[in-house]
């Protein structure tokens, strides 16, 4: 469903990642230092509509109907570069991407954006690439979106980067089996500021890995957390799941923090809602805090108790907006009027 030849619109859904994914081994193929893994959320769709223009002689890329400019454009049209070189097309395209979530605040925008840029750009220009082709592919445009093809729980692999071959074949999600029904978990989004981030992730990633002395001691503890998080998924146990989740984002900030420069995303209002998240837990609630490349947060907790957690968060952030999200489905294409 969803293209004409030539015409194809896609959905994607944001993922916040539980094991992170921070440092990249090769910027130009989009390859990071650690396995990552990550939960597909069910609200903030990206809608991305890619339609080839025979006659025009440049890409055109709109974002929310506004014309994208300077390195957010240049980011749309090299990731189209590559797909017209794999598709040995030379046409230009209009893009139109819908978002339903602020772009660049750390909410996860580039994962949806890229995931329902290359469905969509696979389909209109004809790669009919399979769903690990499309991981990869959507892994060029911005890493976290190799994830946002898959719905539920993905891993991200960093792939092997000495084993010779073709090194991009090695990076690639897939989806974890979880016993959602039993682990119950939903992500309380406490959005304590919509603005865009001041540092790109890109640009952070690149000072962490190159001055952070805590990088390769996170990236090493990552690996044992991905280890001990899968097995907690696979118990269904969600104090485990956002013990190992709390730590590991907590030491991915660590490692900006001791960055030279230092990447500081957290805010005063970051810590309000940590504190909050503090006292839930000593009241015996299941509430644990992740933080991405912004100062918002987003608490695993049960379904069940989302309501009470989202209250209690609502408190802290006062001025901000909370969101109550679940496991959300794959990147898939739809018809262009739906
Ligand atoms: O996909 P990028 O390049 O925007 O990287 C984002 C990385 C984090 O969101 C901070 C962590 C993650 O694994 O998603």
């Amino acid at each position: 469903p969803g293209s004409a030849a030539g015409d194809a619109t896609a959905v994607a859904h944001p993922n916040i990642a539980l094991v992170k994914y921070w440092g990249k081994r090769d910027e130009q193929l989009v390859l990071p230092w650690t396995d990552s893994l990550s939960m597909t959320l069910d609200v903030f769709p990206t809608t991305t509509r890619v339609r080839l223009d025979p006659g025009a002689g440049e890409d055109t890329v709109t974002l929310d109907g506004a014309p994208l400019e300077g390195e957010p454009r240049r980011r749309v049209t090299a990731f189209l570069d590559l797909v017209r070189e794999r598709a040995g097309s030379p046409l230009r395209a209009v893009v139109d991407t819908r978002n339903t979530v602020p772009t660049g605040a750390g909410l996860a925008s580039s994962a949806s954006g890229f995931a329902a840029l290359a469905t969509a750009a696979d389909a209109a220009y004809g790669l009919g690439l399979d769903a690990t082709g499309l991981s990869r592919l959507a892994r060029r445009g911005s890493g976290s979106a190799s994830r946002s093809v898959f719905g539920g729980f993905a891993i991200w692999h960093a792939g092997q980067p000495d084993r010779g071959g073709d090194p991009d074949l090695g990076s690639y999600a897939e989806p974890v089996p979880v016993p959602v029904a039993a682990l119950d978990p939903a992500l309380v989004v406490a959005v304590v500021d919509a603005g865009p981030k001041a540092v790109s992730s890109r640009e952070a990633m690149r000072r962490t890995v190159a001055t952070s002395p805590l990088y390769r001691p996170w990236a090493a503890s990552s690996q044992a957390d991905l280890a001990e998080m899968r097995e907690a998924l696979r118990r269904a146990d969600l104090d485990a799941v956002g013990e190992v989740a709390e730590r590991n984002a907590l030491g991915m900030h660590a490692t900006m923090l001791a960055a030279r420069p230092a990447v500081r995303y957290l805010s005063a209002a970051t810590l309000t809602v940590l504190d909050a998240v503090l006292e839930l837990r000593r009241a015996g609630v299941s509430a644990w805090a992740t933080m991405d490349a912004g100062p918002n947060v987003k608490v695993l907790c049960r379904r069940s108790e989302a309501d009470r957690v989202a209250g209690v968060v609502r408190e802290a952030v006062r001025g901000g907006s909370v969101h109550i999200a679940g496991p959300g489905p794959a990147a898939r294409l739809r018809d262009a009027d739906a």
